[in-house]
Order: structure tokens, then C-alpha cells, then sequence
């Protein structure tokens, strides 16, 4: 189902609703590409909204952190917003600190897709579409996008990602979906439990640029693999915590990339809610919402203070446009850059 959602400097955007036959319900919109809610049952069947955001488009078009948004060209950082492809180098901007983030100062987060409505059995869907000119935002090569949100009968928000492109250029796309499981932002996030598919993870500097180390998360806070309450060692002195003032860190997922595999399971006890995150991306970012400070006032009234969400984006590692031995983000002519990440909910 689709409405009028409102307007943007752009155009017109819309408002689109998924439904499944369970009674969970998706929104999203064509600005940005943003889920704007997500309910989802509780233990007792109650519908709870699990995202962050705002309550109307102009919350969106605001300053705001990348709530429920796809980000591009290359979510998470690159170092002093710099790579070298083919000999020559290009120049991003530094919109975090030094360093490049999420696209640059108009990604793919604030950008209008063109929407298409698409039903199969089983599922409702929306095919967003983007075309990136050549240069946009310093990046190399016209670029066109198309993400699939779908909501299927199996209780999965599935998203699927192609792209392809005119030139050589570099592509890391995430979904950057806010989720607090217990009340949707109003409380923090702490007594959510975690396992994390991986035996490894990417220790960073203090800039969050990653130093390029695969480190094993044994015997480290980073040891999600067996299930933990986020908060149970988030303050601890933990260098690497320190510099992320809590989780802000790309676990390197276990199993082969580009196999539909998963990759998390989180686990709200007062509610029961499950929701598990399967990719085919070789890595992971935890974020616990450290930035978040109080200054947002989100969906009914609520107040978004640090650590009231987590996002689980998936996504290539930052950085690898600098950093060769990292699974590379190339994309070249004939190629076709693709995902698939599901956020599949249950109880227990
Ligand atoms: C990502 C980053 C965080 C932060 C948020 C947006 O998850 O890893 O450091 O920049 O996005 O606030």
C-alpha cells in the first residue's frame, strides 16, 4: 500500500506499507530508502514497533544518525577520505573528523529512489531504484542501484541489493537500521542478548579507521559467540571499547561470503523478541547507538539517549579501498555488485 508521505527539496515522497500474514508490519519510504517502523510481535503476540526513527518525513530530512537508512556509496568509513583506483586518486569528503563516512555530505541516505511496488506469493515488496552520476559525491563511475525491501510470511524483512556500473569504481551498501527489540528506542538497549557469528573481528584506532588486523574476540569482550548481555562488559576498560566508547566494530563473519549465512541473533528477554540477521557480506558492524546523546526526540515523544539501539549493518569492511587485504569493493563494467540481508523475527 502506498501514500503520500510529503515533500523534500527532490520531490514528492512516498510512504509504503508491507504487511504479511502473521500481521507484521513494514514502512518505508522512497527518501533515503528509510524503514521508518517495523512491527513486530511480541511473546504475548503484541505488535511493538523495533525501529527508530521519527514520526514524519520532516524528522528525516533533519540532522539525524542514518536512522533506518541504506547507506552508499561505501557505508562506514575510508581513511582521510582518500583511495587511489587505477592510478589515479580521488578525494571524498571528510564529514567524520578526517575520515570519510556513509557516502560523503548527500548519500544514498538522502538522496529520492524511484519506488515499484512488487507483490509474489508469500511476500510484499518494494524495488527501490537509484542512479548515481559519475563523480557524485567524488566517486568514480555512473552507478545504478536497486534494493528490494520484501516482507515475507516467514516474518523476515529481507533486503536485496544489485548494482552495476559505467567505470571502475569501489561500492559498500548497508541497510543502518536502529533496533532496541524491548520498546523501540524509549529504554536503553543493555539487557538485549547477543551472539555474533565470529571468531573474529577488526581491532580499530581510535578514529575507528580499522588497523588492518584480524584479531581472534577470544578472551576479549568482542567474544560474541556464545550469547551475552550487550551490557555485561560494554565499560569495561577494554582498549578497543575505549575507543568506540562501547561497541562500534566490524566482526569478521564466520563461513564463506556470498553465501546466505547467519550472522547474529539477538535476543530482548521482557519481550521475547528474536531477531536474527543472515548476509551474504563478509562482515558485520555491531554499533550500539554510542552517539546517540539525548538531543533526538524520535517516534512518540521518545528520547534517544546513548545505547538506545543497535544496528547490525552488513557490509565489507571500511576501509578497503586502502587497505589490499581486505576482500576487495571493486566493482568494474560487467560486473554486478550483490547482497542479501534478512532480519528474520521470532520468539522465544
Ligand atoms: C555507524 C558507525 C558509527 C556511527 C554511526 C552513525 O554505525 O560505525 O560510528 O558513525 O554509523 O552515527
Amino acid at each position: 500500500m502506498k501514500q503520500t508521505y510529503g515533500t523534500t527539496p527532490d520531490g514528492a515522497v512516498d510512504l509504503y506499507t508491507l504487511t504479511n500474514a502473521t500481521g507484521m508490519r513494514a514502512q518505508l519510504t522512497n527518501y533515503g530508502a528509510i524503514v521508518t517502523s517495523l512491527l513486530v510481535p511480541d511473546r504475548e503476540g503484541r505488535l511493538g514497533d523495533v525501529v527508530l526513527g521519527f514520526d514524519r518525513l520532516d524528522g528525516y530530512l533533519g540532522k539525524h544518525p542514518y536512522f533506518g537508512a541504506i547507506c552508499g556509496r561505501y557505508v562506514n568509513r575510508i581513511a582521510r577520505g582518500r583511495f587511489a583506483l587505477n592510478g589515479v586518486e580521488y578525494s571524498l569528503a571528510r564529514n567524520d573528523g578526517d575520515n570519510h563516512l556513509h557516502g560523503g555530505i548527500r548519500g544514498f541516505d538522502k538522496r529520492v529512489w524511484k519506488a515499484t511496488e512488487v507483490a509474489k506469493p508469500g511476500q510484499q515488496a518494494v524495488r527501490l531504484a537509484y542512479s548515481s552520476a559519475a563523480a557524485e559525491e567524488g566517486y568514480p563511475g555512473a552507478l545504478e542501484v536497486i534494493v528490494t525491501y520484501a516482507l515475507t510470511d516467514r516474518n523476515e524483512l529481507s533486503i536485496d541489493y544489485v548494482a552495476t556500473t559505467e567505470a571502475d569504481t569501489v561500492l559498500n551498501l548497508s541497510h543502518h537500521g536502529y533496533f532496541n527489540l524491548a520498546d523501540g528506542g524509549a529504554g536503553d538497549i543493555l539487557k538485549h542478548e547477543v551472539m555474533i557469528e565470529a571468531a573474529r573481528f577488526l581491532p580499530v584506532q581510535a578514529d575507528l579507521i580499522p588497523t588492518g588486523e584480524l584479531r581472534s574476540v577470544q578472551g576479549t569482550p568482542m567474544d560474541f559467540t556464545r550469547p551475552a548481555a550487550i551490557g555485561a562488559r560494554i565499560d569495561s576498560d577494554d582498549r578497543q571499547l575505549v575507543c568506540g566508547t562501547g561497541y562500534d566494530h566490524t566482526f569478521v563473519l564466520n563461513g564463506r561470503s556470498g553465501q546466505l549465512r547467519l550472522g547474529a541473533r539477538v535476543y530482548e528477554p521482557s519481550s521475547g523478541r528474536v531477531m536474527e540477521v543472515l548476509t551474504t557480506e563478509p562482515g558485520l558492524q555491531f554499533y550500539t547507538g554510542n552517539f546517540l546523546d539525548g538531543t533526538i526526540t524520535g517516534k512518540r515523544g521518545a528520547v534517544y539517549r546513548q545505547r538506545h539501539g543497535l544496528c547490525l549493518e552488513c557490509q565489507h569492511f571500511p576501509d578497503s579501498p586502502n587497505q589490499p587485504q581486505f576482500p576487495t569493493t571493486l566493482l568494474k563494467p560487467g560486473q554486478t555488485y550483490a547482497q542479501t540481508t534478512v532480519y528474520r523475527f521470532s520468539v522465544a
